[in-house]
């Protein structure tokens, strides 16, 4: 059936992030790293004046992302401390970052032989965008204590394989939540121009860690970021990418004329122009993920690593998963209302409100039988 269709899409897994359609009981959703805080009533409303009051739906939405880029310019260049001047043209704007990773795979890998490095575990987009497109992967590990990439083998790889173009990292890493060390920064700053390094910084509003102020220094690095966590707009998809001018404009060429709707472009301005409020709530998020992080170290059932991000990566113990897999955990935790994600090895929690972190540590309690 289907034989058009390329083999290796046809035995592709696809991304899975929430289950779709109705859920039987309500879930507390912490498995897709999400803020839990919707946008305020007053900004919705704001928002909602704006769409009927100015946005015209015959309309295609402007191209060119003119003032969005301007005001994430801004942002961007105040969250690197005042230390850089961004300016438009080093912004590139995505229905997603989902969407800027895949054009950069296409600008650097496509149909060239070429492929790209990454340290699992990590974001699986990267290597799911880029078997997609059929670019080969070179994967290398991270150390099992900290989870900092493997520097050596990553250097090895590099050696190996003449063909790899683009590195990926994650600052702070998705889903074991550890920021890059000063060796992997020194790592990347060593790194020959003529590879594509691509830092994606789409927790740095909970972690306070950006490279945003040596992107000058390194014409090669793109930095990428996003309004689906701290900003609250997961629903609306809006990322973005800063690099050099030329970076960026090859970027623009790849991506589609209207890839951003009015109503998605709107609503990451209103966010921005509302930041102070908006990101009002880290200091709260950061105070529940330690709680969580304190409370979770107290099961012996269980390790946890600390983390620079909104979301806590764990681990049964061997001797307990032996006998209670952690796919079992996982949907023992769904049944009881605790929606998470298995991956990398492990269990991935994003922070919720206080109650659903209670809950949460209810639901363990309940499943580890303590
Ligand atoms: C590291 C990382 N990058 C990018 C994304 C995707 O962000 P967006 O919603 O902007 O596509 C995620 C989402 O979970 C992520 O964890």
């Amino acid at each position: 059936m289907l034989e058009f269709l390329r083999s290796d899409i046809v035995d592709l897994t696809a991304y899975t992030p929430h289950p779709g359609g109705e859920m039987k009981t309500p879930l507390d959703r912490l498995d897709t790293n999400e803020s839990p805080y919707d946008l305020p009533p007053e900004l919705k409303e704001k928002l909602a004046w704006t769409y009927q009051n100015t946005l015209e739906t015959n309309r295609y939405p402007d191209g060119s992302h003119a003032a969005l880029k301007a005001a994430i310019a801004q942002y961007a260049s105040e969250s690197a401390g005042g230390l850089v001047s961004l300016k438009p043209d080093q912004i590139s704007v995505g229905n997603g970052s989902d969407e800027l990773i895949r054009s950069l795979l296409i600008a650097t890998c496509l149909n060239s032989a070429c492929s790209i490095l990454v340290a699992t575990p990590t974001f699986s987009m990267y290597g799911i965008l880029a078997q997609t497109l059929g670019i080969p992967i070179s994967s290398v590990s991270r150390k099992p204590d900290t989870f900092a990439i493997h520097l050596g083998e990553a250097e090895y790889a590099l050696e190996q394989n003449p063909l790899i173009r683009v590195v990926f990292v994650v600052h702070p890493n998705s889903p074991t939540a550890n920021k890059l060390t000063p060796d992997e920064i020194a790592w990347l700053r060593r790194l020959p121009s003529q590879l594509l390094v691509v830092i994606d910084e789409a927790y740095f509003e909970f972690s306070g860690e950006t490279l945003l102020s040596e992107l000058d220094e390194h014409p090669n690095w793109i930095i990428l970021r996003t309004f689906s966590k701290a900003f609250r707009l997961a629903s609306l998809r809006v990322g973005y990418a800063i690099a050099h001018p030329q970076l960026i404009l090859a970027l623009e060429k790849i991506r589609l004329p209207y890839n951003l709707p009015a109503f998605s472009q709107g609503a990451a301005l209103l966010a921005l122009e509302n930041r102070q409020d908006l990101l009002g709530c880290i200091g709260t998020i950061q105070q529940e993920r330690d709680r969580l992080y304190q409370a979770l170290q107290q099961f012996p059932q269980l390790r946890v690593w600390p983390s620079h991000a909104n979301f806590l990566y764990l681990r049964l113990q061997d001797a307990i998963a032996a006998h209670y897999p952690q796919s079992q955990l996982l949907d023992d935790l769904k049944a009881q209302g605790t929606l998470i994600r298995h991956t990398g090895g492990g269990l991935r929690i994003t922070v919720g409100t206080p109650e659903e972190n209670n809950r949460t540590l209810e639901h363990l309690k309940s499943c580890l039988g303590c």
